[in-house]
């Protein structure tokens, strides 16, 4: 990992990430940051306050992990639990000083004009809200046309937007979106091919700016904190492994920056997990192979997003490889023996460590010694190091610790 890392790059990754959430519906978060993008320019809005804009519209369903809820945000033009997530992604990017600033232009994102209005917020604050739920709310319309359609589609959309002028949108919003909307270019643009070279002709515009690894770290958390947050099944399976991982890499006597990297690593190797269906991460039994093949993009997801961001070559492999195992059986590069670093079996064990000491839908939560006996077994079947299992049992009690965050070993 680098001493300096972008914060736009960053931005970018962690909305490739979200979009991930929208299953075959990718893109979501880049299209309604192109429109508010393009909604916002008319309205006068340049430079950092055009930045905000854009980064705000990016991230603004942070909120959401769930496939089944971004489902119904995109089907229903007003759908009664959206409110929900958009609490969710004020509260999450509160935490963080890097994106606090974003928090007030997403926290009523979905809240109708009428109502906004009665609201004591600062007049560009609920304009901006206004106008991301506008294009969010087109977008939705977008998903129901088909995207290559929109040429064609595009007058309906705008028909629909226009009835809500003053009652869900604001009036000015919706004249300014009129206006922009009216060309070809606006609606061209949505498609992926081209929507891709805007947003990076957009993210080069901007102002360079580095943050260093402990932001990063704490970005990272943030979005343990989202992944995790899918299933209640998950939840702290990204923080744990983080914590073993380092903790593993500490005992094996790794230098510090490796231990740094694994923690990072461990925070977001299941990335690429909020694109699988809620269904299946949920099903109470085993997988078949239809959903067992769906369950294998996810650590090729994590991969790729990771990997666009400077200096994050080593933590994105890690990423990468955690479904790798020493004998090649594993996925999604078959790499084995030698070709699997040290930290990325780290990352291996710690992952399979962590899962089966939590509740998981099929089956409850393991205890230390049944877990342990599992580990051995795919350490004798040449799937895990032998050495780093054999690390875990000398220190059964502490790895349980990180693992599950418990303070005291639990003996279920
Ligand atoms: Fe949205
Ligand atoms: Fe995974
Ligand atoms: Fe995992």
């Amino acid at each position: 990992m680098t001493d300096k890392i972008d914060f736009r790059q960053v931005v970018h990754a962690l909305s490739d990430a979200l979009d991930l959430v929208g299953v075959d519906e990718l893109q979501h978060g880049k299209r309604v940051a192109f429109m508010a993008v393009e909604c916002g320019r008319a309205m006068g809005l340049a430079g950092d306050d055009l930045d905000r804009l854009y980064h705000a519209a990016l991230l603004h369903d942070c909120g959401v992990s769930s496939t089944t809820v971004h489902r119904y945000l995109v089907s229903e033009l007003d759908w009664s639990g959206a409110d929900e997530h958009c609490q969710r992604g004020h509260d999450l990017l509160l935490e963080h000083e890097l994106f606090a600033d974003l928090a007030p232009l997403i926290h009523y994102h979905h809240t109708h004009w009428e109502q906004l209005t009665d609201m004591d917020l600062p007049d560009q604050t609920a304009l901006i809200n206004n106008c991301i739920y506008l294009v969010d709310r087109v977008d939705a319309l977008v998903a129901q046309q088909g995207i290559e359609e929109l040429l064609f589609g595009k007058d309906d959309i705008r028909a629909t937007i226009a009835k809500y002028r003053g009652s869900f949108f604001a009036p000015q919003l919706v004249d300014i979106f009129m206006e922009v909307s009216a060309n070809e270019f606006f609606w061209l643009t949505l498609q992926p091919r081209h929507l891709g070279l805007y947003l990076s002709e957009m993210a080069l515009d901007g102002k360079e700016h580095p943050i260093d690894q402990q932001c990063f770290l704490r970005i990272a958390r943030m979005f343990a904190t989202i992944v995790d947050a899918k299933s209640p099944f998950t939840v702290e399976h990204s923080h744990g492994v983080s914590r073993l991982a380092k903790q593993l890499g500490v005992l094996l006597e790794l230098p510090e920056a490796h231990c740094d990297a694994l923690e990072v690593a461990g925070l977001l190797h299941d990335l690429g997990k909020l694109r699988v269906p809620d269904e299946i991460l949920e099903k109470p039994g085993p997988l078949n192979d239809r959903e067992r093949a769906t369950m294998k993009h996810h650590s090729f997801e994590s991969y790729q997003i990771l990997r666009r961001i400077d200096g994050f070559e080593s933590i994105a492999e890690m990423a990468a490889l955690h479904h790798e195992t020493l004998c090649g059986d594993g996925y999604p590069f078959h790499r084995a023996g030698a070709g699997l670093s040290r930290e990325a079996r780290i990352i291996a064990v710690a992952d399979i460590f962590q899962a089966l000491v939590q509740n998981r839908p099929y089956r409850a939560s393991m205890s230390p010694e049944k877990t342990m006996a599992i580990l051995q077994e795919m350490a004798d079947s040449n799937q895990l190091d032998q050495g780093i299992v054999a690390t875990v049992r000398e220190n059964l009690s502490a790895c349980w610790q990180a693992a599950t965050g418990e303070t005291t070993r639990d003996d279920r």
